[in-house]
């Protein structure tokens, strides 16, 4: 069951997930930027829910919520250790096929798993297994804040002074365990007293850009300009533009990104107005398992989100309507990628490699 209260007051501080008496809670991410609503998952189910319908969305949180997840399945399941281990790869297969293209999901059940997995080898007491699985959960989401501040560190440095940064989607606090990853440069910048301001792309049909950046940078006073998506390459032309930063939800070995559909477009028009175009990411986004782009799974979701606006029917009845929700940018268009181990420049493929988390290895 989800029950829901809102939460009191406007926050400086973003809190997207975290773990509280035996249950996982989300600021639910589908009533903002007009409510601030928890979410307070008490079963797996509840989890898997609230990442499907995006309650909790962004590469890194949906890692982070997975994780917590898994840590709940463990406390709700406490017996003898192969049991408590088919239980957990089962949730495990149920919460990876919630969202198949953000690779930060798969990421860290596996490495709860392997934490499952080693506690059973050493023939632990079952509470003692879960246990550790929620000091995992909680060491995925303290990680992930540090590699989104480091990512800051680097970032902000390619931001030119009273410079105008264009981003997609959200890859903000909202989508993070709280700083971000394409926002976390221009955080970083704005705290140090430098003059930057955003173009936020509205980011059809879903309006993470819209609804959650626009709100973000709002609560943390950071001057930001709404544009709908069609008027990215106008804004370029006139020159309002001085780089393009956006986030990622899996970044493979040749360095070809996923991220929210309209990136691609982004990337070009970028390359066609000889604009800087970063992308930002923790190193649990990096999949080497996968040559290049064109491997990676595309998430296709309800239709419905593209005929329909705020639940009104904008579109003709009984119109076919698509809706793929990542597009893939080859990394010829990419200029840089930014990690919390630092800026890799092309050819990205050495680098990516030695900067893929050790985690990411399929549990056996
Ligand atoms: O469908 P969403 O909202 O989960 O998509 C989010 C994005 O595409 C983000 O850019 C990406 O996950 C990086 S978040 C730090």
């Amino acid at each position: 069951m989800v029950s829901e209260s809102a939460a009191s007051g406007a926050t400086t501080e973003l809190r997207t997930v975290w773990w509280d008496a035996g249950a996982v809670c989300l600021l639910d991410q589908t009533r903002l930027p007009h409510t601030q609503a928890i979410i307070t998952c008490h079963t797996l189910a509840d989890v898997a829910h609230a990442i499907k319908a995006m309650q909790v969305r962004g590469a890194p949180a949906i890692g982070i919520t997975a994780a917590y997840g898994l840590a709940l399945v463990a406390q709700q399941t406490v017996s003898d250790l192969p049991t408590m281990l088919a239980q957990l790869e089962a949730a495990r297969t149920t919460l990876n096929a919630q969202r198949p293209t953000a690779v930060n999901l798969s990421w860290a059940t596996a490495r709860m798993l392997r934490v499952a997995q080693q506690c059973a080898a050493m023939q632990v007491e079952p509470l003692v297994l879960a246990a550790r699985l929620l000091d995992e959960a909680h060491a995925i989401h303290a990680e992930d804040l540090a590699m989104c501040h480091a990512i800051g560190r680097h970032g902000a440095a390619l931001i030119p002074e009273r410079g105008h940064v264009l981003t997609h989607c959200n890859a903000g606090g909202l989508a993070t365990a709280g700083y971000g990853t394409a926002l976390a440069p221009i955080r970083t910048a704005h705290a140090a007293g430098r003059a930057v301001h955003v173009y936020v792309d509205e980011t059809r049909p879903f309006l993470q850009g819209a609804r959650l950046t626009a709100w973000e940078l709002l609560q943390a006073n950071i001057p930001l300009t709404l544009i709908t998506d069609n008027m990215a390459g106008f804004m370029m032309q006139q020159g309002a533009i001085d780089c393009v930063i956006v986030g990622a939800d899996r970044i493979v070995a040749n360095g070809d990104v996923a991220n929210k559909i309209g990136t691609y477009t982004l990337a070009v028009l970028a390359q066609a107005h000889q604009l800087p175009f970063y992308v930002a990411a923790p190193s649990s986004t990096i999949d080497v398992t996968l040559a290049d782009g064109s491997q990676i799974p595309i998430e296709q979701r309800d239709p419905r989100e593209v005929t329909h606006l705020a639940g009104q029917q904008i579109a003709p009845l009984g119109v076919v309507a698509a809706h793929p929700a990542f597009d893939i940018t080859p990394h010829q268009l990419i200029t840089a990628i930014i990690t919390e181990q630092g800026v890799i420049t092309p050819p990205f493929h050495p680098t990516l490699a030695a900067h893929a988390h050790a985690a990411l290895a399929p549990v056996a």
